[in-house]
């Protein structure tokens, strides 16, 4: 086989065989196929496209590159759950807790973030004594015992996404749909889940602009995970403003809890009991959407979805009494009002704008080794819809001193807001599902 044969079959609209698409990863993997050749290849695929079987074999060959995850000493069928990435998203934290105390296994591995604010691992990590880093024993044992265990990426998954990831981002392919379910599949399928739930944000605040190409990914996604034997759902979400009002590590933890409590913002709320019920269908404990739903609810009002929260950040070495007093937790000493220099009302909150405001008070990183503050953020105020007079607080600021960059922030902040004269037409939060039965 040569890898110049397999460049020009895709070229010309050919459907690749696995044992093609095979040696392209593996001989890419070891270094013997140049990244001028697999760029060329990305490029093919751009173009061309691939059907569900290629994506599907692409996906399998790039999760087999590396470590797979066996989780088969846990007990139940294990759920999974991916997002494309949103500002404020905090759903991890939430879902953990409350599709655990159902009895559905919740065996997660979270990443760092950059950009924006922390990944749900820095979040946690703004808890004190909280440990992401357990070995694969205490990590299963953990979850055997009460449901729930979240832990950093550790080990080798899909390293051939890894490679080929940052070649597309310097040669201009990662907006291709088959290349970027296969690549969120595989490490999703190296990590071992039975089953996956996949939050497909759309929007101005996230990767796919459009609903019609967010269904497209949303589909490719799920189609792999039937074609790999992975139960696969997919619920996409508005994300043209930030989910909730918390942006920062540990704001975000305690809007959460707020929202374990049942006293969390009502976007956030909606979001985590429809994602939570695929979690439950799929993890057969439940046979509709529908009543995991009233399920999950009476979950968050009767207490226990606190309660397995509270049992979770203990299990890590986390400090649990937060849950009852969110004060406990890492706070900013000086507080900065936004204010709004317009009455009207809001009709738009660039996302990508205020994820950047809070990286740049220090919520996130710039770089990869940079340290993350985890009191510092912003809490929103005013969202799309509301009322707003000259004057009026949109928005605050959680900063270490009011300097320069505090200011610079502010006026970060208010330009992502724009305003109407009249109220806007109110969109919906979850636009489309996506399952394999269609
Ligand atoms: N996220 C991924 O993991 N892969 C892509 O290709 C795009 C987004």
């Amino acid at each position: 086989m040569r890898s110049v044969d397999i460049i020009q079959k895709k070229r010309d609209g050919g459907e690749l065989t696995a044992s093609e698409l095979t040696f392209l990863i593996d001989g890419y993997s070891r270094g013997d196929i140049p990244d001028y050749q697999m760029s060329a290849w990305a490029m093919a695929v751009f173009f061309r496209g691939m059907t569900a079987k290629e994506t599907a074999a692409l996906t399998l060959a790039m999760a087999n590159s590396g470590d797979q995850v066996d989780l088969g000493p846990i007990s139940g069928i294990k759920v999974d759950k991916h997002s494309t990435g949103g500002v404020g998203d905090k759903t991890t934290l939430i879902l953990g807790p409350l599709v655990a105390s159902v009895g559905v296994p919740v065996a997660k591995m979270s990443g760092r973030g950059l950009g924006h604010t922390g990944g749900t691992i820095d979040k946690l990590e703004s808890i004190e004594g909280f440990r992401t880093e357990l070995s694969r024993e205490k990590f299963m044992s953990q979850v055997n015992d009460i449901g729930l265990s979240v832990i950093g990426q550790s080990g080798n998954l899909a390293p051939a996404d890894k490679k080929l990831y940052a070649l597309r981002d310097v040669t201009a392919t990662v907006e291709s749909i088959p290349l970027i379910a296969s690549s969120v599949m595989s490490k999703k399928i190296a990590a071992g889940a039975d089953a996956i739930v996949l939050d497909v944000k759309t929007g101005s605040g996230a990767f796919m602009k459009t609903l019609e190409d967010s269904e497209k990914l949303a589909s490719a996604m799920v189609d792999i995970g039937t074609e790999v034997g992975r139960n696969t759902a997919a619920v996409i979400s508005d994300m043209d403003q930030p989910l909730g009002f918390a942006i920062g590590n540990a704001l975000e933890v305690q809007e959460s809890i707020e929202t374990l409590k049942g006293n969390g913002p009502e976007d956030l709320t909606e979001l985590c009991l429809t994602l939570g019920a695929h979690m439950v269908v799929l993890g057969g404990k439940s046979d509709s959407v529908q009543s995991a739903k009233e399920l999950l609810r009476e979950q968050i009002r009767n207490g226990a979805a606190l309660e397995k929260f509270k049992s979770f950040i203990a299990a890590q070495g986390g400090d649990d009494s937060i849950a009852d007093d969110p004060a406990r937790l890492p706070q900013a000493p000086v507080i900065v009002e936004v204010t709004s220099e317009h009455s009207g009302f809001v009709s738009a909150i660039e996302a990508e704008q205020l994820g950047l405001a809070a990286m740049i008070l220090g919520a996130g990183r710039a770089t990869k080794d940079a340290e993350i503050d985890y009191a510092v953020g912003v809490t929103l105020r005013k969202k799309v819809g509301d009322s707003v007079n000259a004057g009026d607080t949109l928005a605050l600021l959680h900063v270490r001193d009011a300097n320069d960059t505090a200011k610079e922030v502010a006026v970060k902040v208010r330009a992502a807001y724009s305003f109407s004269e009249t109220k806007p037409e109110p969109r919906a939060l979850l636009l489309s599902v996506i399952t394999a039965q269609g």
